[in-house]
C-alpha cells in the first residue's frame, strides 16, 4: 500500500469531548499516538449536547446524509474537530483548522480529525447514558459512522471498534456490507474495555438493524438464542479482537471472569489479544499539570509533599507528613472492590492513615462511605462526585493509591498514581497484575503492593504493609522513583495496535 494505512475509529466516549471512565481516555490518546506512527485515523463520535461547541467546526463537512434504520433512515450530519497534541500547555487548534498531515518530528503540534455525528432526536439530551433507547442511538451513530465514509469517499482499510456501544458494526461489515464495493477491503477490530458491559435486548432490535435474518450463529451459548448480545457480536464477527491487558485476555477465557461469553472467546482465542492500555503522558504529567498546587519531578521529588499537605487541608484532614494518606478514585461500583474494603473500613480507620476518596456509583457504597465518615471524620474524607482537577490533587498528594478490584480490564488509575510519584496496593487482577509487581526490599524489585484471594483481610494486610513500609523514607522513595520512571506511554501500545491491524487484514483477506 503506498498511502498510509486508515483507520476509522469509533467510541461513544472521547476526552475531551465526552468521557465517564477508561473508555473516553483511551479514546482520547491512542488515535493520536497512532497518527505518530503515520497512519490516517480519524474518530467518529456522536454529537451530545454536552460537546463544547468551541471544539466542532461551525459548517457540517456533510451537511445531510441518510442513516437506515429498520424500514426508514434517520437523517444527520457530520461536523468536525480536532484531537490536538504536541501543543503547548492550554492551546487548542481552531476546530476549522487544517490538521498537519503526518508529523516527521514528534514535537511538531498535529492533530487527529474527529467527526461528530449529529442526530439531535438520539443524540442531544442531557446525559451521555442511561435512556430507554440507548441500543438505538449508538446502532444509529455506528451506522451513521460507516455512511459517513461513503459520503467523503473515504474508504477505511480498517474499522476499530470499541465496547458494546460499537458492536454492531463488525456483524454489519459481515453481512449487510460483505458485497458492497465500498467495504470491500475493510476488516474490523473489537476491544472488548469490559465485558461485564454487555448490551442486551430482544430480538426486535435486528429490526432496526436490518439483520432480522441474521440470527445469533453461535448455538453453544443457548442463553443467546432470544437475545440480541452487542458485545458477543462483536467478538464473534471481528476479524480480530482484543482487550486491554494481556492478564485479562487470559482471564475471560475462564467462566469466573467470562461472563458467560467464555464458551465464544476460547473459540475465537486464535483472534484474541491482549494489549496493554498507555496514558497520556503528556495531559498526565506531574511536572506541568496545572490542577496541582506545586508540579514536581523526580528531581523535586521532595516538594510533593506540599500537594499532601494541600490536599489534606481540602479534605479537612490534620495536615500531617507522617500519616500516609490512601487516596482511592473511581467509579463505584462492585467491579472496584468496595465489597471487600467495606467490612475492613472501620479497622483501617483506626490506624495511622488517612483515605481520600473521589468517585460516584452505586447509591449502597455512597451511604456506607458517608456513614465511615462521619464516624471517622479525622481520618477518611470522601468526595461521592466527578471531578478531574480533584482527581489529579489526589494523584498527586496522597501516597499510597489503593484499588483492590474484582476484575480490571487494564485500570488507568494505577498508572496515573504511579506517574505521580503515588505507590498502589492492588489486587493481582487484569490489567493490575500486568503493571504491579509486589515490593520485595531483598531483592530490589517491585513498584508497589498487591495481594491475590478477593477477599478482606487480604487487602487489610496488603495496606498495613503499604503504611509500614511507609514509615522508612529512603525505601518509600525508591519505590515512588521507580513508579515514576516507568514507561505507560502510548507508543508502545500503538504499535501493537498496527501488528493488530495488520492481523486484521491477513483474517479478512482469508475470509473473502
Ligand atoms: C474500562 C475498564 C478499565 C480499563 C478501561 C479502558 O473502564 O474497567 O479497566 O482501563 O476500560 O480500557
Amino acid at each position: 500500500m503506498n498511502r498510509p494505512l486508515r483507520v476509522l475509529f469509533l467510541s461513544v466516549e472521547v476526552a475531551p469531548f465526552a468521557k465517564t471512565g477508561g473508555l473516553g481516555d483511551v479514546a482520547g490518546a491512542l488515535p493520536k499516538a497512532l497518527h505518530q506512527l503515520g497512519v490516517d485515523v480519524r474518530v467518529c463520535m456522536p454529537l451530545y449536547r454536552s460537546v463544547a461547541r468551541q471544539h466542532v467546526s461551525s459548517d457540517p463537512v456533510v451537511p445531510k446524509f441518510e442513516v437506515p434504520l429498520g424500514a426508514g433512515s434517520v437523517a444527520a450530519a457530520a461536523y468536525q474537530g480536532h484531537l490536538s497534541y504536541g501543543l503547548h500547555e492550554h492551546e487548542s487548534r481552531p476546530p476549522g483548522a487544517a490538521p498537519t498531515s503526518h508529523p516527521t518530528n514528534n514535537s511538531e503540534p498535529s492533530s487527529v480529525p474527529i467527526y461528530f455525528v449529529d442526530a439531535p432526536h438520539y443524540f442531544d439530551r442531557d446525559s451521555i447514558y442511561g435512556h430507554h433507547d440507548d441500543g438505538e442511538r449508538f446502532l444509529v451513530y455506528g451506522r451513521a459512522a460507516l455512511e459517513l465514509c461513503r459520503s467523503l469517499d473515504w474508504a477505511p482499510d480498517v474499522v476499530h471498534c470499541n465496547d458494546w456501544h460499537t458492536g454492531i458494526v463488525p456483524n454489519w461489515l459481515k453481512t449487510i456490507y460483505r458485497d458492497d464495493p465500498f467495504f470491500a477491503g475493510t476488516a474490523s477490530v473489537y476491544t472488548i474495555h469490559n465485558l461485564a458491559y454487555q448490551g442486551l435486548f430482544d430480538y426486535h432490535f435486528l429490526e432496526l438493524a436490518g439483520l432480522q435474518q441474521d440470527g445469533f450463529p453461535y448455538p453453544q451459548i443457548p442463553e443467546l438464542a432470544h437475545t440480541v448480545d452487542l458485545m458477543g457480536r462483536g467478538i464473534l464477527y471481528a476479524d480480530a479482537v482484543n482487550t486491554v491487558s494481556e492478564r485479562y485476555a487470559e482471564e475471560i477465557l475462564t467462566p469466573e471472569y467470562g461472563e458467560r461469553l467464555d464458551p465464544l472467546l476460547r473459540d475465537r482465542r486464535d483472534r484474541l489479544f491482549g494489549i496493554l492500555n498507555g496514558i497520556d503522558d503528556e495531559e498526565l504529567d506531574p511536572a506541568a499539570d496545572p490542577h496541582l498546587p506545586t508540579r514536581f519531578d523526580a528531581a523535586t521529588l521532595e516538594t510533593r509533599l506540599q500537594n499532601k499537605l494541600a490536599l489534606q487541608r481540602e479534605a479537612g484532614l490534620p495536615e500531617s507528613p507522617g500519616i500516609p494518606v490512601i487516596g482511592m478514585i473511581g467509579r463505584l461500583s462492585g467491579q472496584k472492590g468496595l465489597d471487600i474494603l467495606l467490612p475492613v473500613l472501620d479497622a483501617l480507620l483506626r490506624r495511622p492513615l488517612q483515605l481520600v476518596l473521589l468517585g460516584t456509583g452505586d447509591e449502597h457504597y455512597h451511604y456506607h462511605l458517608r456513614q465511615a465518615q462521619e464516624r471517622h471524620p479525622h481520618s477518611a474524607a470522601v468526595f461521592l462526585t466527578f471531578d478531574t482537577p480533584l482527581a489529579q490533587r489526589i494523584y498527586g498528594g496522597s501516597d499510597i493509591f489503593l484499588m483492590p478490584s474484582r476484575y480490571e480490564p487494564c485500570g488507568l488509575g494505577q498508572l496515573i498514581a504511579m506517574r505521580y510519584g503515588n505507590v498502589p496496593v492492588v489486587r493481582t487482577t487484569g490489567g493490575l497484575a500486568d503493571t504491579v509487581q509486589d515490593c520485595d526490599p531483598r531483592a530490589g524489585r517491585g513498584n508497589g503492593f498487591t495481594f491475590g484471594p478477593y477477599d478482606h483481610l487480604d487487602l487489610f494486610a496488603a495496606v498495613v504493609r503499604a503504611e509500614e513500609t511507609f514509615k522508612h523514607p529512603d525505601y518509600w522513595r525508591t519505590l515512588q522513583l521507580r513508579g515514576m520512571a516507568s514507561d505507560f506511554s502510548w507508543s508502545r501500545s500503538a504499535q501493537k495496535y498496527l501488528d493488530l491491524y495488520a492481523k486484521a487484514l491477513e483474517f479478512q483477506r482469508q475470509a473473502t
